[in-house]
């Protein structure tokens, strides 16, 4: 596979009480840390925001990857921009998506859209052209742990079929249920960014685990 895979382990499954260590354990084989903000509207449950995306910052060089889970994300772009090289905001969310990711360039952080399994990936055809990527959501945003729904790579399989049929470059992100038994066909559905929250937390050697993932199919 000559493929260059990049991997955003994310914290929502990691241990909040020693945080710092927790990021040292994938620090050699992250792409980007990924931050699940959820509001507890959006989705059923509550996590964390900027604060943590800060703290991220002082202990860590690897770029942040934040995902909003939450209503009215145009309240938070603009300060999760100040700490992200992603920003993903979802398809669900806002009235004004065009609106949105513009105003997350002008920032100078990469936009991505996110969708939930049962959005269809036509509705992306008239922004996939202006944006950076998207975050193609394998589960039900909300919690980690869950179950890849392999539905999902038919619809990454339309979406890279789509960005080859226009030209375009975005990235496509997997975000849920990822793991070695999964992986592999998501790579192959075209994904250029996985996404590992238990995978990689709740493995014994958390660097191991993702080894695994980096190396491809
Ligand atoms: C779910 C989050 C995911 C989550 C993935 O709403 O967006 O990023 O952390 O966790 P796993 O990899 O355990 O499915
Ligand atoms: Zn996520």
């Amino acid at each position: 596979m000559t493929k260059n895979v990049k991997l955003s382990p994310s914290i929502l499954s990691a241990d909040f009480a020693k945080l710092g260590e927790e990021i040292k354990k994938v620090e050699n084989v992250a792409d980007y840390i990924h931050l699940d903000v959820m509001d507890g509207h959006f989705v059923p449950n509550i996590t964390y925001g900027l604060i943590i995306g800060e703290s991220l910052k002082r202990v860590t060089e690897i770029p942040v990857d934040s995902h909003l889970m939450v209503e009215r994300p145009e309240i938070f772009v603009d300060d999760f921009c100040k700490i992200s090289e992603i920003v993903s905001i979802h398809y669900e969310a806002t009235y004004h998506l065009n609106r949105l990711v513009n105003r997350i360039k002008e920032n100078e952080t990469k936009a991505f859209v996110a969708i939930n399994p049962h959005t269809p990936v036509e509705f992306l055809q008239d922004i996939i052209m202006d944006v950076d990527g998207i975050l193609v959501m394998s589960v039900n945003p909300g919690f980690g742990g869950q179950s890849f729904i392999p539905n999902t790579l038919n619809k990454i399989r339309k979406l890279d079929e789509m960005r080859k049929s226009m030209g375009l470059s975005f990235e496509i992100e997997v975000d849920g249920g990822i793991n070695e038994d999964t992986f592999k066909p998501v790579l192959k559905a075209g994904a250029d960014i996985l996404v590992t929250g238990s995978y990689a937390f709740r493995s014994e050697n958390p660097e191991a685990a993702l080894s695994v993932l980096k190396k491809g199919s």
